[in-house]
């Protein structure tokens, strides 16, 4: 049998990982400043993170989610306290767009509307709701399409109010800062507008952290920079820093009954072993400040060029847009400067580095990066 071949590899045979450092099967060594998608969020192997997971393997793997797990219990009260979020309740799950798969159904359930805005540029995932609601037509199946979905503007506030006036909006759903449609942060206001939206007109606010979230801009959330609360907030990638992990912060409002959500894996002992080592090392190594300082200070580095159009971003979730398609400028960093970057579309450069990026590292990234444009 061979892969179902919907990837685009790179001919690289990662072995070994440690912090922002990855080892080929040749000994190669590599910069990290994409973390696996904005996963690796405490960096690869970190030893409290490790040890936390062999140390539950140990002592239980796995039961389903219909026994008491004291664990979830304690995710869910130190999640509270980090995010500011103390009243919402926490439903896990397994990816980010199952987490958003399962805010769209609430918000559905809450209002018993079935209509969602979105934004353009928007990308959610890649299941049946979470794919409707993301921008893109070419991973749209026509049984995907059939959901009622309305696109606006990024930062169209009038556009949302007229989509709001129809009166079947269920939900707004938004990334606070979107990642695959190329670092574009909402102006300020924007976000406050949406709430004050969604309160006109009794629709839900669903910030889709997936990607912004847990640290990386430099906040718990990347929609506290505006200072909004979401009804909703999905996570996902950086929970459980490489184990499948997802989850969804739900506003007291937000009524549950027997059975309305629901999962297998989800909150299983591992991925929450693995979530509170993420959340211990978050606290301890203070990492919320680092991707602040390290992200800016990166940003800040970034040279003058003639290829390059606009840097932005906030903290670790950085993107260098140029007037240029960037394929060969990524290649020349991973196969002769042995640098691992994203890109976003075809022009711009997407770095989402591990929160525990040094500034000796990012001056490495820089001096390569001076080099690959001369
Ligand atoms: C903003 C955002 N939402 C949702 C997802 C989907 O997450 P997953 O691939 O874990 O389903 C992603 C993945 O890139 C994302 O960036």
């Amino acid at each position: 049998m061979n892969l179902f071949d919907v990837y685009s590899l790179f001919d690289v045979t990662p072995v070994k990982a440690s912090g922002c450092t990855i080892w080929d099967d040749k000994g190669q060594e590599y910069l990290d400043l994409y973390g696996g998608h904005a996963v690796i969020s405490v960096g690869h192997s970190h030893p409290r993170y490790v040890q936390a997971i062999k140390d539950q393997l140990d002592r239980i793997g796995f039961y389903s989610n219909s026994v008491r797990n004291p664990l979830q219990e304690e995710l869910a009260a130190r999640l509270g306290v980090i995010s500011g979020y103390e009243d919402y309740s926490l439903f896990l799950d397994n990816s980010g767009a199952e987490s958003n798969e399962n805010a769209l159904k609430l918000a559905s359930f809450h209002t018993g509307k079935d209509r969602v805005i979105a934004f353009r540029k928007s990308f959610h995932g890649r299941t049946s709701g979470a794919v409707a609601v993301t921008d893109n037509p070419n991973i749209v199946s026509p049984f995907n399409a059939v959901h009622k979905v309305t696109f606006c503007d990024l930062n169209d506030a009038e556009g949302v109010e007229k989509a709001l006036r129809g009166g079947d909006v269920a939900g707004v759903i938004i990334e606070a800062i979107q990642g695959c449609g190329g670092i574009n942060i909402p102006r300020p206001g924007f976000l406050a507008e949406l709430r004050a939206l969604c309160d006109k007109y009794g629709a839900c606010l669903i910030m889709d952290e997936v990607q912004c979230g847990y640290g990386r801009s430099g906040k718990f959330f990347a929609h506290q920079w505006d200072g909004v609360l979401a009804d909703i907030v999905t996570l996902g990638k950086g929970i459980a820093n490489g184990l499948p992990c997802g989850g969804i912060l739900i506003a007291p409002k937000f009524k549950a009954s027997k059975g309305l959500l629901g999962t297998t894996f989800g909150g299983n002992y591992l991925a929450m072993a693995a979530a509170l080592a993420v959340l211990d090392i978050i606290e301890y190594e203070k990492l919320v400040d680092n991707a602040l300082e390290v992200g800016e200070y990166l940003k800040a580095s970034v040279p003058e060029s003639p290829l390059i159009k606009e840097v932005r971003g906030r903290g670790l979730m950085i993107g260098i847009e140029f007037n240029v398609p960037v394929a060969p400028i990524r290649s020349q960093l991973l196969y002769d400067k042995h640098i691992f970057t994203g890109v976003a579309g075809k022009n711009m450069i997407r770095l989402l580095a591990p929160l525990v990026l040094t500034k000796a590292q990012a001056d490495t990234f820089i001096q390569a990066f001076k080099e690959v444009l001369k």
